[in-house]
């Protein structure tokens, strides 16, 4: 073979050398590029030659070194990567990546803590529909037809469409206790024949009232309202069981006291309040000097809501109760505006990580 024909062959041989490790790499550099390799070998070769054929095989020398090196190179970095890839699959030691976890609304976090609450002495939760008729709304619920909370100015009342059939009383629930008249006249037979022989429920939902949107007022908000009913049920329990809530929510400590108040479904009504758990009832600018903070609504089940929806009212009685979960949460975290619990800004939310 002439000079020509070995240096050419040796090219195409060294553009296709192939390694799978940093061993058989090193293989190759022995075999062509150490002292004693094959490259190297027909440099020794070349420098004996005349000033002549040095010139006429020169180029092609070497382009054939610079091959072998720029392939070596090229070889021995992919093996590398390769060993590396490897290494961080198998480095079972390595810390993890942290997990982004997200947090809980404040809001679901109070409202599973009321539920809580009231679970441990018996209550269980019911659920109803958000849009609703003024039957279960109001008309149940002893609202006298001409009643304020009836107009517009209160209550969103959803729009007919041209042609549709349906009654044109629809409208978003204003409160829950939609859902206590839904449960009431279920249970109401099963209360007549024995069946059942009390009513103890839980009403969580989101209610609607149009109003405009400020720091201190939404359109929509979140209630929880309570509703008791069995024989000889009586004011003292009403007071009991909020006593135990309001211990069991803001702290031992907590005192509460009930004013007289109005609405159309109990009687008598009331409205709560608890000793201001940040001053501990001293006085101070969260409870405007007066060292109570109002919380919630309450009264006896009026016997006329009884009637209505088909109990006894002579053979069974009950309380209700209804709080606004935003309220509570405002107490207990001191959220000054109640825009921020409907505006997801991440800020905020991140705040809440466990109740
Ligand atoms: N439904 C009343 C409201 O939305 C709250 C309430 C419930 C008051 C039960 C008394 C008894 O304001």
């Amino acid at each position: 073979m002439s000079l020509q024909e070995r240096i050419e062959e040796l090219q195409t041989r060294v553009q296709q050398m192939q390694a799978s490790s940093a061993e058989e790499v090193e293989a190759l550099r022995i075999k062509y590029l150490s002292k004693k390799g094959e490259v190297s070998g027909l440099f020794d070769e070349f420098r004996a030659l005349s000033k002549e054929q040095k010139a006429q095989f020169g180029q092609a020398m070497n382009r054939l070194r610079q091959t072998a090196e720029e392939r070596m190179a090229q070889l021995r970095q992919t093996v590398e990567q390769t060993v590396a890839k490897a290494e961080v699959r198998e480095d079972l030691t390595r810390t993890p990546d942290p997990i982004a976890l997200g947090t809980r609304h404040p809001l679901s976090l109070v409202r599973e803590q009321i539920i809580d609450i009231f679970s441990r002495i018996g209550f269980t939760v019911a659920d109803g529909p958000e849009i609703e008729d003024d039957r279960h709304v109001f008309g149940l619920l002893n609202f006298a037809p001409e009643h304020p909370a009836r107009d517009m100015q209160d209550t969103f009342f959803v729009e007919k469409e041209e042609g549709e059939q349906r009654p044109t009383d629809v409208l978003l629930r204003t409160h829950t206790s939609s859902v206590q008249t839904r449960v009431m006249l279920e249970a109401a037979e099963w209360l007549r024949n024995g069946q059942q022989d009390s009513i103890r429920v839980l009403c969580p939902g989101r209610v609607y009232r149009n109003e405009a949107i400020s720091a201190r007022a939404h359109c929509f908000f979140h209630q929880v309202e309570g509703l008791y009913i069995a024989r000889k049920v009586s004011y003292a329990d009403l007071r009991q069981t909020l006593l135990y809530f309001a211990k069991e929510m803001f702290g031992d400590k907590t005192q509460i006291r009930l004013r007289p108040s109005y609405f159309p479904f109990t009687e008598p009504s009331a409205e709560m309040d608890i000793s201001c758990h940040i001053c501990g009832g001293k006085g101070c600018g969260f409870c405007k000097q007066t060292g109570w903070v109002e919380i919630l609504g309450c009264g006896m089940v009026d016997p006329n809501v009884l009637e209505a929806c088909g109990i006894d009212s002579k053979e069974f009685s009950g309380y209700a109760f209804g709080l606004g979960i935003e309220r509570i949460t405002n107490l207990k975290y001191r959220v000054k505006d109640l825009r921020l619990f409907s505006e997801n800004d991440i800020r905020f939310l991140n705040q809440f990580v466990s109740c």
